[in-house]
């Protein structure tokens, strides 16, 4: 059956589209079909798989609207092994339209959707009727929260929102796991926020394993139009969401593919390219 995750945070820049990327990424390397849907007006996904230059501007927004059909509106990305569906041009313009119902991104998806494994979502941190729509479209949500201060209690009043949507809206969709992001290793802080996050009596049993790490590759692999594989496949970015799509994969019920190891967690250090240099040599 089709897993569909949202993967939402209304705080802004916490790691949301570079968690849809590459863990979209990593699942389709473990050979799941997999769907990826940018449901952001800045359109930053898109912007990471295509050069929107030489586009026709379709995308979500006129899934939304109705002017194209799913099939019209998805592309291929060769380099990820994935299907998506971009942005486009009038994705903004649905903001703008009033009486906008929470249902339609589900409607318009329908059982084209059957064809995956995995769907996943990127929210924009802001329009409460975007979220609203991947979330009743989704199962499952996915939670990145940079581990700093701010992002913190950011979080914290998005879960008490989603508490308060799901009872209105009757709203049948779970947290699969909260994602503490961006960890910094070498800083005090990130670590006591990891430690607040685990301990918590509610965020705690929903904490994944994984921790992405702060690391540069991510950073840069937008600008390459790569998935952190592609562009750095022995980096701790490529480790971590390697780790996070096992624990995705389990926590979904599914099989993790033989050949998939567990990575190490934050543990883990990065070997500097001189030390891999020597060891070769030697
Ligand atoms: N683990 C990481 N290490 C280093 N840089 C990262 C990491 N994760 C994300 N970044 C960078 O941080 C910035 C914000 O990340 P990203 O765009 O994924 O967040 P977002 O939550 O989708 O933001 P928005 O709310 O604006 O859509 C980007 O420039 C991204 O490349
Ligand atoms: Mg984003």
């Amino acid at each position: 059956m089709t897993k569909v995750i949202a993967v939402v945070n209304q705080k802004g820049g916490v790691g949301k589209t570079t968690t849809c990327v590459n863990l979209g990424a990593a699942l389709a390397q473990k050979s799941f079909k997999v769907l990826l849907i940018d449901l952001d007006p800045m359109g930053s996904l898109s912007g990471w798989l295509i050069d929107e230059h030489t586009e026709n501007g379709t995308g979500t927004g006129d899934l939304l609207r109705g002017t194209v059909g799913f099939l019209e509106a998805i592309k291929r990305s060769e380099d990820l092994a994935i299907d998506f569906i971009p942005a486009g041009k009038h994705l903004n313009d649905i903001t703008l339209m009033e009486n906008i119902d929470p249902f339609i991104l589900g409607e318009r998806l329908g059982s084209w959707i059957e064809k995956y494994d995995f769907v996943i979502i990127d929210c924009p941190p802001s329009s409460n009727v975007l979220i609203a729509n991947a979330l009743m479209a989704s199962d499952s949500i996915v939670i990145p929260i940079q581990t700093e201060t701010l992002p913190l209690k950011g979080g914290i009043k998005f879960l008490q929102w989603l508490t308060d949507f799901k009872s209105e809206y009757n709203a049948n969709v779970n947290i699969l796991g909260i994602l503490p992001c961006m960890f910094d290793s070498r800083t005090k802080l990130s670590g006591q926020i990891l430690e607040t996050m685990k301990l918590s009596e509610n965020l705690g049993p929903l904490v994944f394993n994984t921790v992405v790490r702060k690391n540069i590759r991510l950073a840069e692999a937008p600008g390459q139009h790569r998935s952190i594989f592609k562009a750095a496949s022995k980096s701790s970015g490529a480790n971590d969401y390697t780790s996070l799509a096992i624990e995705v994969i389990t926590r979904s019920g599914l099989q993790v593919p033989e050949e998939a190891v567990i990575a190490p967690v934050i543990e883990a250090i990065e070997t500097p390219a001189v030390v891999e240099d020597f060891n070769h040599q030697n």
